[in-house]
């Protein structure tokens, strides 16, 4: 075949650099009905972790293998992938995606694993450069060699003298492999000629009957080719999750490092431990987290925010000097020197302002606070228009729903809404107005209206 290029470069010296990502492996270790790669850490499918280190390695040419139950569900991606339909092996699926990518000569090919998703950037790079022969023969394949604890699934890395001979399996090993603790990862970078023709001679006679990429180890040593290791000292770097055990222990690690990543940005974070982020998170110098907060879906935090402790942010925009504190914050803007909860609810697109004040015992949907417009107890208000500095008092309700529809409530500016006043939408009470305490609005009030009863009625002139 002609070589074929597809205008998709990974960084190193303008040689062409793509990925094959392994994920067809059945995963029955979980128990579960969700495919292994899918499960989730820190708000994002473990995948996810590996395809972007790839790419903010410069590998965005990635093809992930999959089985027939994830193939459909790798839409979200935006990757191109390939059903492997038996899961023959590691050495199996390689061949598989090779027969699905373009042959490039001088090409070279990143194998990674869909479930490792602590690997990092630098990883992928190290990988990239590792076949060059640095004045030395260049190399057919580089693999990432990790020292483990034992004991370990991982496989062993058998050396001959200073060399790399072959990679043995747990289950072909003998006692004495079982007791080596130099260990191969499960990530290699190969020349694409050689993988190509490595991965086509490899066979099945091992205690698995499976095709393993490992073999390719002693293929290329056989027929006097270099394979190159490249060590990595933190193993948590290259932690395979197979069961829900280690889905936890990378859920830990990775939480710490982007906790440790906005501490070192200029955020305070009280406990890490017990502040759960995702990544892709804006958080502004100088805010201050408390602990059992979580941060989700995009949100951005300004600068000198207080947040937590107990609270859940989700999908939120907030401003500068807000504190928000025993409270749940969902799919919202908060503006500026807003002081939420304890123990608030705000959600379904509110969007407050700024100078605003929310109390104990608030739930705030789908509503917008003009600028220092405050409720400070025990309300509900939803689907609402508060004008600027109005002021909603203890217990009252928008009763927005009639059993069918959901109604809008419009309040003026500088509006005084009494103690426990009900307002049965679709109302507008006008600037400048007044409910007084136990109010059941069922009448537009004009501005500088004044009601009280149930129903409201207009109070007789000062
Ligand atoms: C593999 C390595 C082992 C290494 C370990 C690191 C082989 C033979 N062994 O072992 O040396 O220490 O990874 O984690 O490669 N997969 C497919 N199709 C298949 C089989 C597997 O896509 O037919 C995928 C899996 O989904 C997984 C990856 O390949 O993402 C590794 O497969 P797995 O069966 O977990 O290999 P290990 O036994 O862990
Ligand atoms: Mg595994």
């Amino acid at each position: 075949m002609e070589a074929v290029d597809t205008g998709v470069r990974g960084r190193g010296d303008g040689m062409i650099v793509r990925a094959v990502v392994l994920a067809a492996g059945k995963g029955t270790r979980m128990k579960s009905a969700t495919p292994k790669v899918l499960h989730e850490i820190c708000g994002r499918p473990m995948l996810w972790f590996t395809l972007r280190a790839l790419r903010d390695a410069g590998i965005d040419d990635v093809i992930v293998v999959s089985n027939e139950e994830l193939d459909p569900q790798l839409a979200a991606f935006d990757v191109r992938s390939v059903v492997q339909r038996e899961q023959l092996g590691t050495g199996h699926a390689v061949k598989v995606a090779m027969e699905q990518i373009d042959r490039i000569e001088g090409g070279r090919v990143i194998v990674a694993c869909g479930d490792m998703p602590l690997v990092t950037p630098e990883i992928f790079r190290a990988m990239v450069g590792s076949l060059d022969g640095n004045g030395h023969a260049a190399s057919a394949m580089a693999l990432v060699t990790v020292k483990m604890p034992l004991p370990s699934n991982f496989g062993r890395i058998v050396r001959k003298g200073h060399d790399i001979e072959r990679i043995v399996e747990v289950r072909d090993a003998s006692a004495d492999e079982l007791a080596i603790d130099e260990m191969n990862a499960g990530i290699y970078a190969f020349d694409e000629a050689e993988l190509r023709e490595a991965v086509t001679a490899l066979r099945n006679e091992n205690a698995q009957r499976e095709y393993y990429l490992t073999d390719t180890v002693e293929h290329f040593v056989r027929s006097g080719k270099r394979v190159r290791p490249v060590p990595v000292t933190e193993h948590e770097h290259v932690l395979g999750i197979n069961d829900r055990v280690e889905l936890a222990l990378a859920r830990r690690e990775m939480n710490a490092r982007l906790c440790a990543q906005h501490m070192r940005d200029g955020v305070t974070i009280v406990d890490p431990t017990t502040t759960y982020l995702e990544p892709e998170l804006s958080i502004g110098r100088d805010t201050v987290i408390y602990p059992n907060t979580t941060i989700s879906l995009l949100s951005e935090i300004g600068e000198g925010c207080t947040i937590g402790p107990n609270s859940r942010l989700s999908n939120v925009r907030i401003g500068d000097r807000v504190t928000i504190r025993e409270s749940v914050v969902t799919e919202s803007e908060i503006g500026s020197d807003t002081a939420i909860g304890p123990f608030a609810h705000v959600r379904g697109h509110a969007v407050l302002d700024g100078g605003n004040r929310v109390g104990n015992f608030v739930e705030i949907k789908n509503s917008h606070y003009a600028k220092g417009a405050k409720s400070a107890h025990l309300s509900y208000l939803g689907d609402a228009e508060i004008g600027e500095e109005s002021n909603i008092g203890a217990g009252t309700i928008t009763c927005n729903y009639d059993g069918k529809n959901k109604h809008r409530t419009t309040i003026g500016k500088n509006v005084s809404i009494g103690s426990n006043t009900s307002i049965v939408a679709p109302r507008s009470i006008g600037d400048n107005a007044l409910t007084g305490a136990g109010s059941v609005v069922t009448k537009d009030v004009a501005p500088g209206g004044r009601v009280a009863g149930n129903p409201a009625k207009p109070l007789p002139q000062r």
